[in-house]
């Protein structure tokens, strides 16, 4: 069993002119045993601090983490059973690739045949069986990083705490690697708490993810709902690349239910609206009059061809090309509409050229609408 559990933890530095500055903020969090949790979020987040207060290299300076049920805030790292491996990792310089993935087992007082055994099994896994013998001065980056994460996985703590563990990596080997680590875990049964800035990353290997920034959990969710259902305006323009487009909107009454009547990026109302459905409308309800940030998803814009008429039809939203970037199958098409800039994820083949003046349509079923007088721009429905 290695269940973590945060209860309202935060960690406070002093700034650079006395100031303090909590880092991690009244952070609670449950990480089931045999869970493989990935915390996301953008640089200085709290992420790294975070994982530095379940490993007990930092002290909380509020709230309980405990570890199979015991508090552990006053337990030094060495005796808390888990294995962190560090963002900036560092080797010991004079020992080997095995060497430096055996010390831990033998300060731990593994039986040398047991410890040779996980050493060059791990070494398989990790791809450095070629490497055994070589110094860690002798390695490219990536190289040294995988043995950093070898000498977590050889010991086999009870909790893995990995920061950034892939992030010097060639993408294909990263690509790789994460798939192995996310086989090991499930084979293992081992609960890792899973570090990265990159919501792509986030996305493929977790199957619970912990939104932060400014120390603050913003959203824990599968990746599906973080995607569909974003809690607020934050998490919604960082989960998903290209991100999601935000345009300016009011909500107004339709008959029995509601509009959104998109605006011009002044604020003054276009003729354009996006139905909301009756069942959604009905949670809005005396939400009338409102202004509102409509979130659309790239997929959910469509472009075509703008009919040919000399002046702009009204019952056509018309947009310009500004811009066209290939992406393999798929292309991003920069749009200016409605003085706004949003971008389109259409397929590759599609005509779109820069300058070229386009009939824009939104997939209204899938927008999502955000609170803008309120700070995180809390999602509405
Ligand atoms: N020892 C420290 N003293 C003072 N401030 C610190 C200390 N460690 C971290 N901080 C501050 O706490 C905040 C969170 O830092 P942290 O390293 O946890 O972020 P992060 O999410 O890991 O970012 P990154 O993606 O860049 O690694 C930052 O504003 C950072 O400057
Ligand atoms: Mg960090």
């Amino acid at each position: 069993m290695a269940r973590v559990v945060l209860d309202q933890v935060s960690k406070v530095f002093p700034g650079p002119k006395g100031e303090l500055l909590a880092a991690v903020n009244a952070v609670s969090l449950t990480v089931e045993d045999k869970e493989l949790v990935v915390l996301v979020g953008p640089s200085g987040a709290g992420k790294s601090t975070l994982l530095r207060l379940i490993a007990g290299l930092e002290v909380a300076t509020a709230g309980t983490i405990a570890i199979d049920g015991c508090v552990v805030n006053q337990v030094p790292p060495q005796d808390r059973d888990v294995a962190m491996v560090f963002q900036h990792h560092a080797l010991y310089p004079h020992l080997t690739v095995y060497g430096n993935l055996a010390l831990g087992l033998h300060l731990r007082r593994v039986p040398k045949a047991e410890a040779d055994r996980r050493v060059r099994t791990t070494a398989e896994w990790l791809g450095l069986t070629p490497l055994l013998e070589r110094m860690p001065s002798a390695l490219s980056g990536g190289e040294r990083q995988r043995v950093a994460l070898g000498r977590a996985l050889v010991r086999q703590p009870k909790v893995f705490l990995l920061d950034e563990p892939l992030s010097h990596l060639d993408a294909p080997l990263r690509a790789q690697l994460r798939a192995d680590l996310k086989r090991l875990q499930a084979r293992l049964g081992a609960t890792v708490v899973y570090v990265t800035h990159d919501q792509a990353e986030a996305l493929a290997l977790g199957e619970r993810l912990v939104v932060l920034r400014d120390g603050q959990i913003q959203q824990a969710a599968d990746p599906l709902t973080l995607y569909r259902r974003p809690a607020n305006r934050f998490v919604a323009g960082f989960i998903g690349s290209p991100p999601m487009n935000f345009l300016r909107g009011r909500l107004e009454p339709r008959g029995e239910t509601l509009e959104v009547r998109l605006c011009a990026a002044a604020g003054s109302p276009s003729p354009f609206a996006l139905a909301i459905a009756a069942t959604r409308a009905a949670v809005l309800e005396g939400a009338a009059g409102r202004d509102v940030i409509v979130g659309i998803r790239p997929e959910d814009v469509r472009l075509q061809p703008h009919p040919a008429t000399n002046a702009a039809t009204p019952s056509v939203l018309t947009g310009t090309v500004d811009l066209v970037e290939a992406a393999g199958a798929e292309a991003h098409v920069h749009v200016r509409v409605l003085g706004q800039a949003i971008v389109a994820r259409v397929p590759s083949d599609s005509p779109a050229r820069p300058g070229q003046v386009v009939a824009v349509e939104f997939a209204a079923a899938h927008a999502r609408l955000f609170d803008p007088a309120s700070a995180s721009g809390v999602a509405l429905g």
